[in-house]
């Protein structure tokens, strides 16, 4: 059984499915995914969110704001706590800094993922976290507030060795999404083959960065199979191997 631990549900493409979520989600059941982690990019769209996954126990939520939306509420601590409460809540994110789309004074990037993580260790909840050029002053910002506490995951993964382990040194997981399938990932792929087997999870981020050989069209939490195959061919394992550690990786971070 396999698990998508970052994906944004709301805005996934339903006209394959008839528009219909459920039947979506029964497309996830046949292609063996036991658990997908919705996350959330900005509180406009939360509630919304929240109403369509409702219902369906295979699917848990985070709550946060990207570090490159821009034109929209900034959350106050006591607002991510408010919102992280709740039972269905089990991280915080996604957070983070982005250098490559986000240009100028990117200060307010700091304090939001700042707050972020101050959310995070008052819930207990671990952090999903996107960077991107901005390694590190992501990492130092991680160091400043004490991130170690609650860890979480670096999710899309795109780094090197080298960052790798300075995360994992902070209590982070490693998560790789299709980008790890392109040709010109070898860094990624490098760090694919070394990561040790309780520190990795897979993703789709759907629905962008859909996996070889989807590459460019809109990608589905269903396509997280080809990261996990990706994987063990590196690594010279069996697919089942590969899901079946990603997946405890998974349950073991967020205590489920
Ligand atoms: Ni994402």
């Amino acid at each position: 059984m396999l698990i998508d631990s970052h994906c944004h549900l709301d805005r996934i493409d339903l006209s394959p499915y008839e528009n219909d979520f459920s039947c979506f989600m029964q497309e996830t059941a046949v292609q063996q995914i036991e658990h997908l982690l919705c996350i959330a990019i900005d509180l406009e769209s939360y509630p919304a969110m929240l109403e369509l996954v409702a219902g369906f126990q295979q699917i848990s939520v985070t709550v946060g704001v990207h570090p490159n939306v821009q034109d929209c509420k900034d959350p106050s601590v006591d607002e991510l706590i408010a919102l992280g409460q709740h039972d269905n809540v089990i991280g915080i994110g996604e957070t983070g800094l982005d250098y490559f789309r986000s240009e100028g004074d990117l200060s307010w990037q700091h304090q939001r993922l700042r707050n972020h993580i101050n959310a995070a260790k008052t819930l207990k909840k671990p952090l999903i976290i996107h960077t991107r050029e901005a390694k590190k002053d992501t990492l130092r910002i991680l160091k400043e507030e004490g991130a170690g506490e609650v860890g979480g995951i670096i999710h899309c993964f795109t780094e090197d060795w080298d960052f790798a382990q300075q995360a994992m040194d902070l209590n982070f997981y490693i998560s790789f999404s299709g980008i790890v399938t392109f040709n010109n990932a070898t860094v990624i792929k490098e760090v694919a083959k070394k990561i040790p087997a309780d520190r990795f999870l897979i993703e789709t981020d759907s629905p962008y960065l859909a996996p070889v050989p989807f590459r460019g069209r809109p990608n589905y939490p269903t396509y997280v199979r080809y990261v996990a195959e990706q994987i063990a061919e590196l690594r010279g394992v069996s697919v089942n191997k590969i899901a079946d550690l990603s997946t405890k990786n998974f349950y073991d971070l967020f205590k489920l």
